[in-house]
């Protein structure tokens, strides 16, 4: 079931950059979202070192619904729908583990790690009664779990689509691809390296899931939201902030596909991270001062992205600044659950994972001190975008919307030229509209070749030759 696209385009509007509070605030929009986004698009499920051996389970969600995460006995990896097929009871309750076999607490029917009805002998486990009561009639091939479609691996991270129809992961990425791939690697430039630390921080807040994606999608203008912990100076060694340098940095965001972002482009000449970030904790610094002259070696001519991004719809990352994945997952329009995982190269020494976990989560999560400025701000907008009257008006993102141009180069990538502008909320809700009125994967898919026809306000003199004014 889809919204009638007039309803969606009356409630967002691309060209004049305005979009309804209804669709933070509305249950039955937030019900289409569900079916018309979360069912359809390539959600996050976690990282493949998450389940590193045969018969390892994680419990991840999509959208409202639980998945388990499983590696099976010949090492393939499967998502499976955390309800069992006897009668629904979730069947997982643990966060994570390993098992050979998944037992349902009802009736006992139980679930090898690839998601099939098993037997076991002696009658117990499998289908409890399968000879007496069920007179071995019962088609077990036809109950297994309800396996999650499609699942792509994309340098480690696991992600999936109820959707058969959807395209590839890669496709569906496009050029952003090669942005996540540079939060992925390893800091010294080797592909894969990077690998989460374990223990995720999960919690709630009473905010609308979109709050949180479109401010990673790119919103440098709330700065002054994080005065006091810019006055207490959060960076590791108590010295400004790891990002506090906007010399260069811009907008880069993907209008056929939803995703963006906000950070550095081009040739690695420079790490935007200050030296003297890790000054308190020298060995820390030295073994990122060894890491980027190898970077720099290995990665000289290579284009590179550097900075923080959404992947539509709700999965952003911080490449640096600290170096994590954050996922919005919806319950209901006002409360989002936030999970947030922390990266780090895998083989980097302990001690440097273990000074970047204090700093990742004095930064972000529940108790950081940044990520609490945003969660108050997204909290206090939902309810106050949910009253009688505040409802009936809409939000404005026309901060630089108009001035964007083609990135060269880089097809289907536009361009801010500077940190501030509100494109990427806006090139975030076009796509939101175009799930949300149904359209198909041929509608969706239709990319973007040439720069200049890139569907999206672009600066008049780039779209008719004209000055702009
Ligand atoms: Fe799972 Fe009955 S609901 S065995
Ligand atoms: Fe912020």
């Amino acid at each position: 079931m889809h919204l009638n696209s007039d309803v969606v385009r009356s409630h967002v509007d691309i060209e004049n950059g305005v979009a309804g509070r209804i669709i933070f605030v509305d249950e039955d929009i937030y019900k289409h979202e569900l079916e018309s986004i979360f069912a359809h698009t390539w959600l996050f499920l976690g990282h493949e070192d998450q389940i590193p051996n045969p018969d390892d389970y994680y419990v991840t969600r999509m959208g409202e619904e639980q998945v388990i995460l499983t590696r099976d006995r010949q090492g393939e990896i499967h998502a499976l729908l955390n309800s069992c097929t006897h009668r629904g009871m979730k069947l997982c309750r643990y966060d994570e583990g390993n098992t050979s076999l998944f037992t349902c607490p009802y009736h006992a029917w139980s679930f090898s790690t690839d998601g099939s009805l098993v037997s076991r002998p002696g009658d117990l486990f499998g289908v409890p009664g399968y000879k007496t009561r069920y007179f071995e009639e019962l088609d077990k091939s036809k109950w297994g779990l309800i396996a999650v479609p499609r699942i792509a691996n994309f340098h480690g991270t696991i992600w999936g689509n109820w959707d058969p129809e959807a395209p590839s992961f890669e496709e569906y990425l496009g050029g952003m691809g090669q942005w996540l791939r540079f939060a992925l690697e390893s800091r010294d430039g080797r592909p894969g390296q990077g690998t989460v630390l374990a223990g995720i921080q999960k919690w709630r807040v009473k905010c609308n899931w979109k709050f949180a994606p479109t401010n990673f999608s790119g919103d440098f203008a709330h700065a002054v939201s994080h005065r006091s912990v810019d006055m207490v100076n959060i960076g590791p060694s108590g010295v400004g902030r790891r990002d506090d340098k906007f010399d260069g940095a811009s907008v880069f965001g993907w209008p056929d596909l939803g995703h963006g972002g906000t950070g550095w482009a081009g040739a690695l000449e420079e790490d935007y991270v200050q030296p003297k970030s890790f000054q308190r904790f020298p060995e820390v610094a030295e073994w990122f001062d060894k890491c980027r002259a190898e970077r720099r070696q290995r990665l000289r001519d290579t284009f590179h992205f550097q900075g923080k991004g959404t992947i539509f719809p709700n999965m952003s990352f911080h490449e640096e600044q600290p170096r994590t994945i954050i996922v919005a997952h919806p319950n209901g329009p006002g409360e989002t659950e936030f999970w947030r995982y922390y990266l780090v190269d895998r083989d980097a020494p302990d001690h440097v994972k273990d000074t970047l976990r204090r700093y990742f989560m004095s930064y972000s999560g529940p108790a950081g001190l940044t990520e609490q400025d945003d969660l108050e701000n997204w909290a206090a907008a939902t309810e106050a975008s949910n009253g009688t009257i505040s409802r009936q008006y809409p939000y404005n993102y026309q901060q630089g919307l108009g001035h964007s141009v083609p990135y060269p180069d880089v097809p289907g990538c536009v361009w801010a030229g500077q940190p501030f502008s509100e494109q990427n909320q806006v090139i975030f809700l076009k796509r939101w509209a175009e799930f949300m009125e149904g359209r198909n994967w041929d509608q969706l898919m239709h990319r973007v070749e040439i720069p200049g026809d890139v569907e999206f306000p672009l600066a008049k003199s780039q779209t008719s030759g004209e000055e702009s004014a």
